[in-house]
């Protein structure tokens, strides 16, 4: 069984890239899920109602999300209405929607989870470690694999996160930085880690955003508006290869035009 994960998918040439490449790289890597991070979806801050459709009609079997969840008004009642769309399950109780979702794939009940890390981010969330936890032990004997896409700015708590999970999740993924990282690995236990899947929209950018704004902001620390660049497009993915509830392969993919 395969896993399919694309990285944050920012605004409108992201999205467009997505619709283009994902049904080949399906096919390709004989993906049996596919989950894509579309917390940038919606021209950069988050997601609404028509974007994850259009993201679920480009392939998408679960979207995920992270510090911009709740950017757009319209995600409060989107989360609750729709069980495939995932927000970072340690937001502390009463938040609308879910953090995970039990999705088949190929026969393998395969349980998808969103958590967000605590370190250098803006939106302070419960102990994604215990909420992990917390999440497992509820869907126990309910699932055959986990796969979980860590929202998380700093490495050492990604890294620490794989660890703790690993020989118990199939893969641990993280997101958020939009740059994808080298250090793909199977954990001794069995557990797929990456640190950073990387972003897909606007190759040219800073982060997917408009690069000469943000030099501007560097250069003199007024408030900038952030807009999704144009231009040259990639996207960043990564595929893992699932057999009994563990990994025995993990491939980093990276397509710029
Ligand atoms: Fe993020």
């Amino acid at each position: 069984m395969r896993i399919l994960m694309v990285g944050d998918v920012c605004g409108r040439p992201g999205r467009s890239m997505l619709r283009e490449h994902l049904p080949a790289l399906r096919r390709a890597h004989a993906a049996d899920l596919v989950v894509v991070n579309g917390e940038n979806a919606a021209a950069g801050f988050g997601i609404t109602p028509s974007v994850y459709e259009e993201l679920r009609a480009a392939g998408a079997d679960v979207v995920t999300l992270g510090n911009h969840t709740f950017d757009k008004k319209e995600a409060m009642a989107l989360l609750d209405e729709e069980p495939r769309l995932l927000r970072p399950l340690n937001y502390p109780p009463g938040a609308p929607g879910r953090g995970a979702a039990v999705v088949d794939a190929g026969g393998c009940r395969v349980l998808v989870m969103n958590a967000m890390g605590r370190v250098f981010l803006p939106i302070l969330l419960d102990d994604p470690f215990r909420a992990v936890e917390a999440e497992l032990e509820a869907h126990s004997g309910r699932y055959d694999a986990v796969f979980l896409d860590f929202h998380g700015e700093a490495t050492s708590e990604k890294e620490a996160m794989g660890w703790y999970l690993d020989g118990r999740a199939a893969a641990v993924v993280g997101t958020h930085t939009h740059v994808q990282t080298a250090d793909e690995r199977i954990l001794p236990a069995g557990t797929a880690y990456i640190t950073d899947v990387g972003m897909t929209g606007p190759a040219d950018s800073v982060l997917g955003m408009n690069k000469d704004a943000m030099v501007q902001r560097m250069l003199r620390q007024l408030p900038t508006r952030f807009e999704v660049a144009e231009g040259r497009r990639q996207l960043n993915a990564v595929v893992v290869e699932v057999e009994s509830g563990l990994a025995r392969e993990v491939q980093r993919i990276f397509i710029r035009e």
